[in-house]
């Protein structure tokens, strides 16, 4: 009788793994991010400012958090298709509460608590993140998800969160291949959908590892490639270069419901110049990045506000296609980056964002012939382009043979869509 129930007991238990395994297998699968996700977080200009005494504008807070969902909406961004409002690190207490095991956030500069902040989001019609860490803690120190993962996952759910940024800190690298994935399946479990942002990827490069993209794919909604975004032009560069260079095994893993993610955008603040901020806007946009700002909305100059707002920009980062692109060539210090997009021909020739990088600082803007062909554009019938920063610029067509020239600022770019006929 004993070895009966012993045998169930195996038999049931063994289901149950099967069905944990099949679940892994399956991957996230949550239908989110088709395309690339668009919002706001925290980190890169209010980093871990916990002092709202001396900053109480600037301190991580759920002030700081509703102010920004009011003004994504009443400045105009949302309409744009900014979405989510993404609080980063430094939103935790110390510790876990002591009898619950519950994460708590900070009592003094969240003392509504993370569901009125949610609601709060939700009725401006935004959607709400929450950023944590797989190790034992977040970068900033404070309590990590890897012994509560079950219970940390269903108090995302419970707080109505939309989306999570599971950072990999204090972790061990080696584990996160299974853990990541299996904090996905948690998530999935709680039966609310989240976006997953992995930091996983980033994590293993910097150890010289290779992230297995197959299982990203699977498992996350999106990750963080490489190393965090700076405020300056240097960074930007560094990101892009890094890009560029591992586009080989990189690029084909970007597409809908699974992006790659070169990390926050940084216009608003203060690195980049006016030409620099257009810079960095097209090539986000060429790399199907997520278009996450970091900055405080309040203070955005109107030039700049533009330019986070350029419909005709942001309509190729969201190119329902959801094609990476790449810097397909590099002369004189001006590199070429282009994605196919939408409309396709019905000869199947895709249309291309086309954009035009000026390594150079020699002052002059910089005049620079290609033909339509350099550019990997080989549509018989031609293309009618047009200037996305500036859609008084008309064109006209071009056929592959024709020569395009263009005309660079210094650490600028021009950026055109080339639509096929
Ligand atoms: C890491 C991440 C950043 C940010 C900080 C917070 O560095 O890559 O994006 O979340 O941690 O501590």
């Amino acid at each position: 009788m004993l070895a009966m129930y012993g045998r169930t007991w195996a038999v049931f238990l063994g289901g149950i793994l099967l069905l944990q395994v099949l679940q892994l297998a399956v991957g996230l699968d949550n239908g989110l991010a088709l395309k690339p996700p668009m919002g706001w977080m925290s980190w890169e200009r209010f980093r871990c400012l916990t002092d709202c005494q001396l900053y109480p504008d600037e301190c991580i807070s759920e002030k700081l958090f509703s102010r920004h969902a009011d003004l994504l909406v009443s400045e105009g961004y949302a309409a744009a298709g900014y979405e989510y409002v993404i609080i980063d690190d430094c939103w935790l207490e110390k510790n876990r509460d002591n009898d619950t095991q519950k994460l708590v956030p900070d009592k003094k500069r969240f003392p509504s608590g993370l569901n009125a902040l949610s609601d709060h989001i939700h009725e401006k019609g935004l959607k709400f993140g929450l950023y944590q860490d797989y190790g034992t803690n977040t970068c900033a120190g404070y309590p990590g998800v890897i012994k509560h993962m079950q219970l940390d996952a269903q108090t995302f759910a419970d707080w109505d969160v939309d989306y999570v940024k599971l950072d990999g800190c204090y972790a061990n690298i080696s584990d996160m291949a299974t853990g990541y994935p299996e904090f996905g399946r948690l998530l999935n479990e709680t039966g609310r959908p989240m976006v997953y942002s992995c930091s996983w990827p980033a994590y293993q490069e910097d150890a010289g590892e290779m992230p297995d993209y197959e299982s990203l794919k699977k498992h996350c909604n999106l990750w963080r490639n490489w190393d965090d975004i700076d405020d300056s032009l240097e960074s930007l560069m560094q990101i892009m270069d890094y890009f560029a260079k591992n586009q080989d095994r990189i690029q084909p893993h970007g597409g809908p419901g699974h992006w790659n993610d070169p990390d926050m955008l940084l216009l608003g603040n203060y690195g980049l110049s006016y030409d620099q901020s257009r810079l960095q806007m097209a090539i986000w946009a060429i790399m199907a990045a997520p278009l996450i700002m970091s900055n405080d909305l309040a203070a955005v100059r109107p030039e700049i506000k533009d330019i986070l707002q350029n419909r005709a920009v942001i309509a190729v980062d969201q190119d329902e296609l959801g094609i990476q692109g790449r810097r397909v060539l590099s002369r004189n210090q001006i590199e070429v980056w282009q994605r196919p997009i939408t409309p396709v021909a019905k000869s199947g020739h895709h249309s291309y964002a086309v954009a035009f990088v000026s390594r150079r600082d020699d002052g002059a803007p910089y005049r620079i012939p290609f033909t339509v062909k350099e550019l990997g554009l080989t549509n018989p019938k031609g293309y009618r382009v047009q200037d996305l920063y500036n859609a008084r610029n008309k064109l006209g067509v071009f056929q592959s043979e024709s020569q395009f020239i263009t005309r660079v600022n210094p650490n600028g770019v021009t950026f055109y869509k080339f639509t096929a006929l």
